[in-house]
C-alpha cells in the first residue's frame, strides 16, 4: 500500500539516469495522481546549482511539445514539490546535512510516521559509500516509517564481483529494503508474460519440448554507443542487456506457475528454472562488433572508445535449460547496437506438424513484441479462401494499439517505482536470482575478457544492417526455419 508521508530522494539527480529516466517516471506517477498525496522529492548530487538550474534539468525530458496549459500546469506543480541540495557521496557531514533538510521537511508531516525511498541514479563506483552515508546518516525509525533504496545495474561484473558487492551493501541494507530493478521487469508485454501462460489452457498446453522446437529473445536498437562509449566498452554487450534483461524475460517464459503471485513464489520459481541451466558454451556463442558503414561511424571510430577494442556490440548465446520441460530446446538470447530496426521481442518457434496430409507448410510461430508497438501474434495456417483446399500461413494478431485502442503503456520506471512505493518486490531482482545469472555467464565473460587465454575477436557487421552474415547459419543451426524456407 502506499504510505503517505513519503519523501524520494534521487541521489545522483544532476546526471543522465535521474534526468532521462527516474524524473520523468516520477513526474508521469505524479500527474497520474499515483504518488502519495503529501509526496516530496529531494534530489541529491554533487553539482553545485541552484534551486532554477535544478529545475531546468529534472524536467528538461518531460514532455509537452503542445505547451499544453494543464502540462504546463503540473510541471510546475511538480517543481514546487521538489527540492535540492549538493554534496558528495564519501563524506557523512554531507549527509547529515541531507538529514537535517529532510527532517525539516518531515516536521510539517500530520502524524509521526516518516517514510523515506532512495533512488541511486548513480555509478557503481559510489554504491557503498552513499549506501553506508544513509544508513548511518538518512535513516529514518520515525513513528514505525520504511526505508527503502532503488539500485540499479551495473551490479558488480562477474559472479565474485558482484557477491562482494552485495555483501557490502547487505551490511547496510536489509533484502526487504533493497529493490533492484532491472526495467525490463517493468515493461508492459513483460509483465503480461504471465498471464499469457498461467491464464490460458491452450497457452499452457503447448509450452515444453513436445510442442517447441526453438526460442529466441531478440534486442535490437539502431544506434551505436554514441558518446556511452567508456561505459559501454568497459561492459558489452552480454553484461549490458543478456546477462539481465533478456535472462529476465527468459526465465519467466520458462518458470513453472508459481504457487501465487506473491513475490517470493514468483521469484522461487525464476530461480529454479535459473539454476537448471548451465553456464554457456564458447561454440553456442556469436560476437560481433559494427564497423562503419553508409556514412556511419563503426564502434572503433567513437572517441570514447579505445582503440583495437574487442568488445562485442552484439551477442548471441544459446541456452539450454536442463528440466524435463525443456531439455534439449534451445533459447537463443541475441542482443545488438548499430543494428537495421529498434525491436526486442520473443519468437517462439514450434515444432514441424507430422508429415501426413500437409507436407512443407510453415510452422506455427508465437511472437511476442515488447517493443515498439506492444504485440502479441501466432502465425499459424488457415485453409486458404475458395473452393478448393490448400493452406496458407496467416497470423491472428494482437497487435495492442489496435486492439486496446484507448489504453495508455505505462513506461517501465513509472510501474517499478511504483511497486517500489508499495513495497512489492514482484518485479524486482531477488540476490539469488541475481547470482545464477552471473553463474550463466561468468565463464563465457572471462573468456571475452582474455581472463583465460586469447580474447576472441568478435566478427564485423556494418552499422545498419541485420547484424553479422555468421548470424542465419547460427540460428538455423538450432533448428529454427525461416518460414520460406519449409
Ligand atoms: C539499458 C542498457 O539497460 O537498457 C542500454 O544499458 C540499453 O544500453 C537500454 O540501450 C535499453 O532499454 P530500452 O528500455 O530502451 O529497451
Amino acid at each position: 500500500e502506499l504510505k503517505e508521508n513519503t519523501i524520494i530522494i534521487v541521489l545522483g539527480a544532476s546526471g543522465d539516469l535521474a534526468k532521462k529516466k527516474t524524473f520523468p517516471a516520477l513526474f508521469g506517477l505524479y500527474r497520474q495522481g499515483f504518488l502519495p498525496r503529501d509526496v516530496k522529492i529531494v534530489g541529491y548530487a554533487r553539482t553545485k546549482m541552484d534551486k532554477a538550474e535544478f529545475d531546468k534539468r529534472a524536467t528538461s525530458y518531460l514532455k509537452n511539445p503542445n505547451d499544453d496549459p494543464e502540462i504546463t500546469q503540473a510541471i510546475q506543480q511538480f517543481k514546487d514539490l521538489s527540492t535540492y541540495i549538493s554534496g558528495s557521496y564519501e563524506d557523512s557531514e554531507a549527509f547529515a546535512n541531507l538529514n537535517a533538510h529532510l527532517e525539516e521537511i518531515e516536521s510539517h508531516y500530520k502524524g509521526p510516521e516518516a517514510n523515506r525511498l532512495f533512488y541511486f541514479a548513480l555509478p557503481p563506483s559510489v554504491f557503498v559509500p552513499v549506501a553506508k552515508n544513509l544508513k548511518e546518516q538518512c535513516y529514518v525509525t520515525k513513528g514505525g516509517g520504511v526505508n527503502r533504496v532503488i539500485v540499479e545495474k551495473p551490479f558488480g561484473k562477474d559472479l565474485d564481483s558482484a557477491r562482494e558487492l552485495l555483501s557490502s551493501l547487505k551490511q547496510y541494507w536489509t533484502e526487504d529494503e533493497t529493490f533492484r530493478i532491472d526495467h525490463y521487469l517493468g515493461k508492459e508485454m513483460v509483465k503480461n508474460l504471465l498471464v499469457l501462460r498461467f491464464a490460458n489452457v491452450a497457452m499452457g498446453a503447448a509450452w515444453d519440448k513436445n510442442h517447441i522446437s526453438n526460442v529466441q529473445i531478440t534486442f535490437k536498437e539502431p544506434f551505436g554507443t554514441e558518446g556511452r562509449g567508456g561505459y559501454f566498452d568497459e561492459f558489452g554487450m552480454i553484461r549490458d542487456v543478456l546477462q539481465n534483461h533478456l535472462l529476465q524475460v527468459l526465465s519467466i517464459l520458462t518458470m513453472e506457475r508459481p504457487v501465487s503471485f506473491s513475490a517470493e513464489d514468483i521469484r522461487d520459481e525464476k530461480v529454479k528454472v535459473l539454476r537448471s541451466i548451465p553456464p554457456i558454451a564458447r561454440e553456442d556463442t556469436l560476437l560481433g562488433q559494427y564497423v562503419s558503414a553508409n556514412g556511419k561511424p563503426g564502434y572503433l571510430d567513437d572517441d570514447t572508445v579505445p582503440r583495437n577494442s574487442v568488445c562485442p556490440t552484439f551477442a548471441a548465446t544459446t541456452l539450454w535449460i536442463h528440466n524435463p520441460r525443456w531439455e534439449g530446446v534451445p533459447f537463443i538470447l541475441k542482443a545488438g547496437k548499430a543494428l537495421n530496426e529498434a525491436k526486442v521481442e520473443v519468437r517462439i518457434q514450434f515444432k514441424d506438424v507430422t508429415q501426413g496430409i500437409f507436407k512443407d507448410i510453415a510452422r506455427n510461430e508465437l511472437v511476442i513484441r515488447i517493443q515498439p508497438s506492444e504485440a502479441v501474434y501466432l502465425k499459424l495456417n488457415a485453409k486458404t479462401p475458395g473452393l478448393y483446399t490448400r493452406a496458407m500461413p496467416t497470423e491472428m494478431d494482437l497487435t495492442y494499439k489496435r486492439r486496446f485502442t484507448e489504453a495508455k503503456i505505462p513506461e517501465a520506471y513509472e510501474a517499478l517505482i511504483l511497486d517500489a512505493l508499495k513495497g512489492d518486490h514482484s518485479n524486482f531482482v531477488r540476490h539469488d536470482e541475481l547470482d545464477v545469472a552471473w553463474k550463466i555467464f561468468t565463464p563465457i565473460l572471462h573468456w571475452i575478457d582474455g581472463k583465460s587465454g586469447a580474447r576472441p575477436r568478435p566478427v564485423p557487421y556494418p552499422y545498419g544492417s541485420r547484424g553479422p552474415k555468421e548470424l542465419d547459419p547460427f540460428i538455423q543451426k538450432y533448428g529454427f526455419k525461416r518460414a520460406n524456407d519449409s
